[in-house]
């Protein structure tokens, strides 16, 4: 039985009030309307109560602020809050807003919500990092800094191509890491590499291109992405010295390319077949669309640069701190030529987070950023001798690809195996991986892309020990 207190009615009438936030209610009284203020109070709140725009536990603003809001004497409030209190519509606690009671609802419609995250056991899922190790002391030092420093443009729409400090951070960073021949003016912020590949798309249209080939196998959302664009997306099959470059359909306006670690087979281009891409795309005046995702990540072998130091004409160079840092961030970059830059200049859905900008400015040059990828790299280094070790060990008939780079494993299993069914059991145990099939390929031989990113070396040992015992 919802009540009111006892004292609560003289005390509304008589207190001053206190100090606090003003909460705005969307309700509106009139003299010229039918029936009493009060009546219309009580019967504004009932109806909001009812169609659940008002949801059970919402806050109220208190007697006094309703009352300023509509232009009424604070009796009138405190009477129709009394009468909704009484009807089981409101509850009211001495010293607290009133609420609105649970249970006086229609139910309205929830959304589906956000997706449970399975609760595994052994997590190989790939193309993720540990996110546990996110530095948040200097991200927080850095985004403190952004909040205090950034200036009345960038508190505005300002450059949709992103914030200048970040540009300029991001083409000095990407010059001494990866060999990409950027200029701030070129260098271009996106909500992270999918979001830039729309983008592109978009451009690329705009600019009457057609046909765009996409490395397959390859990550699935690509292709869709391009199609929403209105291209037409077309497979570029990839084979152990990565992109085929001679089977690329004669039409192609733009291809996307993964030169330093292939997504997922983990092939390196090889030098004869980038010296071929290039060759091809300047015979046909097209673009590569180089996602360099992870290759910041390399054990065994040395860094290769950045297709698109080749030809900065011909290649869009991509990155996103998904890998590096977390996919939470949702912040990405681009290096486009000039012709490029100025069509995604022109597109609507250009721009992200400016504060954040700033703050991850800050991080790239005081060197955060690169003492962040040193203390990563030995990790994953550790954790990707554990993988090899163990799946020597347990799957010993086993064929692996792409060990020296990356956050993942390809592992060619012997003999047939049911890859839908292996990922329906190794679900119920809690084991997540992915199989080649997942990202598109289903000929061949049954292949697991094993991440070893998010797990101890010991927890990486007992996973792959109880995975062998699934595969047979
Ligand atoms: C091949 C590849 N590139 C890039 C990304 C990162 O995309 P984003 O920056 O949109 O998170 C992913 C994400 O899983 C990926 O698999």
């Amino acid at each position: 039985m919802v009540t009111v207190p006892p004292d609560w009615y003289q005390r509304q009438v008589q207190s001053p009030g206190r100090e606090g936030v003003q909460l705005e209610l969307l309700l509106s009284v009139s003299r010229e309307r039918a029936g009493t203020l009060r009546g219309q109070v009580e019967q504004g709140l009932r109806t909001a109560v009812r169609d659940g725009s008002l949801r059970a536990g919402a806050v109220l603003p208190s007697t006094r602020d309703l009352a300023a809001q509509l232009g009424v004497s604070r009796k009138i409030v405190v009477d129709a809050y009394a009468q909704l209190a009484a009807e089981g519509y409101l509850t009211m606690r001495q010293g607290a807003r009133p609420r609105v009671a649970s249970g006086a609802l229609r139910p309205v419609a929830e959304g589906a919500g956000p997706p449970s995250t399975p609760s595994l056991r052994f997590d190989f899922r790939p193309s993720r990092p540990d996110v546990s190790a996110f530095p948040r002391e200097a991200w927080a030092r850095c985004l403190r800094e952004a909040v205090g420093e950034i200036n009345t443009e960038d508190l505005g729409y300002g450059d949709p191509l992103g914030v200048p400090a970040l540009r300029v951070a991001l083409a000095d960073h990407l010059g001494r890491t990866r060999g990409v021949v950027a200029s701030p003016g070129l260098t271009v912020v996106t909500n992270g590499y999918l979001h830039g590949l729309g983008s592109i798309c978009h451009a690329l249209r705009a600019r009457g291109a057609r046909t765009i080939a996409i490395e397959h196998p390859g990550n699935p959302e690509q292709t869709a992405i391009a199609a929403r664009a209105g291209l037409t997306p077309v497979r570029a099959p990839v084979d152990e010295l990565g992109l085929r470059v001679a089977d690329l359909p004669g039409d192609v306006d733009a291809v996307v390319v993964t030169p330093a670690h292939q997504h997922p087979t983990g092939v390196v281009l090889a030098p004869s077949r980038r010296a071929e891409l290039i060759a091809l795309l300047r015979s046909r005046g097209a673009l590569a669309i180089e996602d360099d995702y992870d290759a910041e990540y390399r054990y065994d072998r040395p860094a290769v640069g950045a297709l698109q130091g080749l030809d900065p004409e011909h290649v869009v160079y991509c990155g996103t701190t998904s890998k590096v840092l977390a996919p939470a961030l949702r912040l990405g970059w681009l290096v486009a030529p000039p012709a490029l830059t100025a069509a995604l200049r022109a597109l609507p859905e250009l721009g992200s987070a400016r504060v954040e900008q700033l703050a991850f400015a800050r991080f790239v040059e005081r060197g955060d950023l690169d003492r962040h990828l040193r203390r990563m790299r030995l990790r994953y280094r550790r954790r990707r001798d554990a993988m090899v070790a163990a799946l020597a060990a347990s799957l010993p008939s086993a064929e692996l690809h792409g060990i020296a780079a990356g956050l993942h494993v390809t592992v060619a299993l012997p003999g047939v195996v049911d890859e839908p069914a292996l990922l329906r059991v190794a679900r119920m145990r809690g084991i997540g991986l992915a199989t080649l099939a997942d990202y598109g390929h289903t000929s061949g031989r049954p292949t697991l892309i094993l991440g070893y990113s998010q797990m101890t070396e010991a927890r990486i040992t007992a996973g792959v020990a109880e995975l062998a015992t699934l595969v047979g």
